[in-house]
């Protein structure tokens, strides 16, 4: 059976000025969910926003809100997080090494979906130990740069470890984010990502649904062709 295609604007590319009347724009563009890139100045060398701008968002939409923690301590987000609205809560492997079980109970019990993000540098094998067991994350997210900024370029080395995964995991929900757009998005449906984050390609285009369809397109001819 196919994983549904989801199509997750970036809104670290949006007018954050602007970011309930942005998300509205991109959920009426045909966006799936909105991906939220929280940054702590840390574990990345760029500060973004946190739980209180999830909750003020959360005011004015009902939209999946995928949170993308490039955090060092994810652990501490995740009762903010949980009581601010956000559906999705992916951390990243590489902080989480000791801890991933706490880390995947707390989000669960918070009412969220639980997922795992892996740097460019972190081979795939690394998560294997998180998609077994009763605490288990229900989504990865292969990064496809190196986390911190928008509109940098498509890491299409990466998709080894998409094919990797999809071979292991047919049902598996698997995110790609960074660079994706209408000329890279052909190599990561291909690879079996079904869940795609896109920035820059979708607020920087003149008509953001037609890129959020092409970009759908893309993942569902591929599923039919594997
Ligand atoms: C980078 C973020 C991405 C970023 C993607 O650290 O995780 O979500 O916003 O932006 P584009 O699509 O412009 O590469
Ligand atoms: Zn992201």
């Amino acid at each position: 059976m196919a994983v549904a295609a989801k199509i997750a604007p970036s809104m670290l590319s949006s007018d954050f000025a602007n970011l309930a009347s942005e998300a509205d724009r991109m959920l009426r563009s045909g966006a799936d969910w909105l991906h939220m890139d929280i940054m702590d100045g840390h574990f990345v060398p760029n500060l973004t926003i946190g739980a209180p701008v999830i909750a003020s968002l959360r005011k004015h939409t009902k939209g999946y809100l995928d949170c993308h923690l490039m955090v060092t301590n994810p652990l501490d987000y995740v009762e903010p997080f949980g009581k601010a609205g956000a559906s999705g809560f992916t951390f990243h492997v590489e902080v989480s090494k000791d801890n991933w079980q706490e880390l995947v109970h707390q989000i669960k019990a918070k009412g969220m979906r639980p997922g795992v993000a892996l740097k460019p540098g972190t081979p795939i094998e690394e998560v294997y130990s998180l998609l077994q067991g009763e605490h288990r994350v229900e989504m990865v997210l292969v990064m496809t740069v190196e986390p911190g900024f928008g509109g940098q370029k498509f890491m299409s080395e990466m998709m080894n470890k998409v094919r990797t995964l999809r071979e292991k995991f047919p049902t598996l929900d698997i995110e790609v984010d960074g660079g994706l757009g209408p000329s890279t998005i052909d190599d990561a449906s291909r690879a079996g990502a079904n869940c795609i984050v896109a920035g820059s390609s979708v607020f920087g285009a003149a008509d953001p649904a037609e890129v959020i369809s092409l970009l759908r397109k893309s993942v569902v001819e591929a599923q039919k062709c594997s």
